[in-house]
């Protein structure tokens, strides 16, 4: 029997209300499944799919926001703000952007007008709700030596498409924040690629506020030193950071192992003790850090349940799948408590 009780404890927005707003990813399933918990620890929420382009804007005149929706009145109803996620990427976007509809790839014009008008559209109906904006995701390679992912938006308009995303999205809400996203953040060759984008889309006058940290981090990697170097240099550009998707899964990312069916002592103490060095330096730089938002709330339901291996359970939030608090939530507390 866990030693406190949900009504018992406090809740975590709460606790690090001086210092950051605590988030969460959440879906049409987690809304309900979840909802107590969400009201009582989260005061910043995210749609984990519901406001990508895929989803929005499936076809060219149809726009479909019931499930966005319902976040934001979820979100508004219990005081939370929302964080939108996300305007441009190269994943779960429609083939219908890239198309001229006979057979051939649209032009840059057409793929530009058609970011525009999503842009204008999405941006303008939670205008003044939503914010901060994902605006461009994962925009970065990870392949050594090569700066820019290659997608449909750099192939056909150029590299940008990226600053064009920005300006679009100031237009349409000029009071929202405006993040680009990335993951594998820390990692000091991407680094460094990431802070060269947006050191040139701050030359070119992009009005983009913020880096997005995405934080999907296991129980050994990245060390605390590059975490600590990643927000160092972003924070040199002085914009603000978000951590955006942050996780903790029990396993390395190469092991792929799917015997392993309930956590081990072991592995949540571990867990434990790297939370309570994450949020300790999160604590350092809290000048800097406007959010931390995990990519969910509590182990009954992660993207890692079925991500790098197929069906096998993970465990990286602070709730266990009984949403009571694990050892991770109890030590963070201390971090501000003591
Ligand atoms: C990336 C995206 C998120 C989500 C995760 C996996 O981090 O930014 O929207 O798709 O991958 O769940």
């Amino acid at each position: 029997m866990n030693r406190l009780q949900n009504e018992e404890i406090p809740g975590l927005s709460e606790v690090f209300q001086a210092q950051f707003r605590i988030g969460a990813a959440v879906n049409p399933q987690t809304l309900s499944t979840q909802r107590e918990l969400l009201a009582r620890h989260f005061n910043s929420l995210t749609a984990e799919n519901e406001m990508k382009f895929e989803r929005l804007h499936p076809e060219s005149e149809r726009y479909v926001f019931e499930e966005a929706d319902r976040l934001m009145a979820f979100a508004e109803s219990c005081g939370a703000a929302v964080r939108g996620h996300t305007l441009v990427w190269h994943n779960q976007t429609p083939s219908w952007v890239f198309e001229d509809g006979n057979g051939g790839a649209a032009d840059r014009d057409r793929l530009l007008a058609r970011m525009k008008s999503h842009i204008d559209t999405v941006v303008s109906r939670y205008k003044g709700r939503i914010y901060a904006w994902d605006v461009v995701n994962e925009a970065v390679s990870d392949q050594s030596g090569e700066w820019l992912r290659p997608s449909k938006w750099l192939d056909i308009a150029g590299e940008d498409f990226i600053l064009k995303a920005f300006e679009y999205a100031h237009a349409a809400d000029p009071g929202a924040l405006l993040f680009y996203n990335d993951y594998n953040e820390s990692d000091p060759e991407k680094r460094e690629k990431i802070y060269r984008l947006v050191q040139r889309l701050l030359e070119q006058g992009a009005p983009i506020h913020g880096i997005g940290l995405q934080a999907h981090w296991n129980l050994f990697d990245p060390p605390i030193a590059d975490i600590r170097a990643a927000i160092e240099r972003y924070a040199s550009l002085g914009l603000k950071l978000h951590v955006t998707e942050l996780d903790l899964s029990m396993f390395r990312f190469d092991d792929r192992r799917t015997d392993v069916t309930a956590p081990s002592t072991e592995m949540l103490e571990l867990q434990a003790a790297r939370y309570k060095d994450i949020f300790r330096l999160f604590l350092e730089y809290r000048e800097h850090i406007g959010c931390v938002t995990f990519w969910g709330a509590a182990d009954d339901y992660t993207w890692l349940d079925d991500f790098p291996v197929r069906g096998r359970k993970n465990w990286p939030f602070l709730f266990d799948a009984n949403h009571l608090p694990k050892q991770g939530y109890r030590d963070i507390l201390q971090l501000v408590q003591s």
